[in-house]
């Protein structure tokens, strides 16, 4: 593919990521989305990382883009470090499973990496990371909401290979989706977009299976 460019959000860009994220994210988790009232908010969030908002145009189309906030490891001591989690993350469905989210992820870690950040935790469905040096948290003992419960989901990438080993963590996730919880409030930022019919997919059931999960042995 050519022409592609990888850069910085604008707030020029603002409207047109959120119609991507609501595109690519439509039905895939939950019948509609949220994941755009998400990033239409977490702009102004505390916790967000503006140098780590990153678009992909093709031919000076958005097709793509990465958000990031801070979130948090705390050690047995109650010592915290602050580490990135990324998400949304989104390609345009037309150009999907073409390798464009790896170089978004890559891109993104190498700025990250550069800004002094060694480890990244997310939510999502494995299948979309582990061949992107993601592992399930229980490999890097990071627990997450209480000692020992590591979800399926929860997912660990060391962008400095090593650097959790030989402690034991909490992951203390940001604040910033919690805006989703206020449904009305989704509802409404959704009417101002075209209506879109709503419907089941198998993959919410997928989603529902690793997000209500947790590796045990
Ligand atoms: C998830 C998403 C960002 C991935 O971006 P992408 O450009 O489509 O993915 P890539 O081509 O870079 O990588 C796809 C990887 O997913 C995995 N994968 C999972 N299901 C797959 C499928 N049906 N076909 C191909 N690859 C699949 C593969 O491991 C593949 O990596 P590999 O071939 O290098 O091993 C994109 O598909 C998307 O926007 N989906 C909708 C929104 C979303 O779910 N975002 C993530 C939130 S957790």
């Amino acid at each position: 593919m050519n022409h592609l460019t990888i850069r910085l959000e604008t707030e020029k860009d603002y409207r047109a990521v959120e119609e991507l994220t609501r595109e690519a994210f439509w039905n895939v988790y939950k019948p509609g989305a949220d994941e755009h009232y998400f990033v239409h908010t977490m702009r102004s969030h505390p916790d967000f990382i503006p140098s780590l908002a990153f678009v992909l145009e093709r031919d000076g189309e958005i097709i793509g883009n990465i958000m990031y906030t801070k979130a948090w490891l705390e050690d047995e001591t109650g010592a915290r470090k602050e580490i990135l989690s990324f998400g949304p993350l989104c390609i345009a469905p037309a150009y999907q499973r073409q390798k464009l989210g790896k170089l978004l992820i890559e891109h993104s870690f190498d700025a990250a990496r550069r800004m002094g950040y060694d480890v990244n935790i997310i939510f999502g469905n494995p299948g979309n990371y582990v061949s992107r040096g993601f592992v399930n948290c229980k490999k890097k003992n990071v627990s997450f909401v209480r000692e020992g419960n590591f979800p399926t989901a929860l997912l660990v990438c060391e962008l400095i290979p090593g650097v959790l080993d030989g402690k034991k963590w909490m992951y203390i996730p940001s604040t910033a989706a919690d805006c989703c919880e206020d449904t009305a409030a989704v509802a409404a930022f959704d009417a101002t977009f075209p209506p879109r019919e709503k419907a089941w997919q198998p993959s919410q059931e997928e989603f529902y299976i690793y997000s209500h999960s947790s590796v045990v042995r």
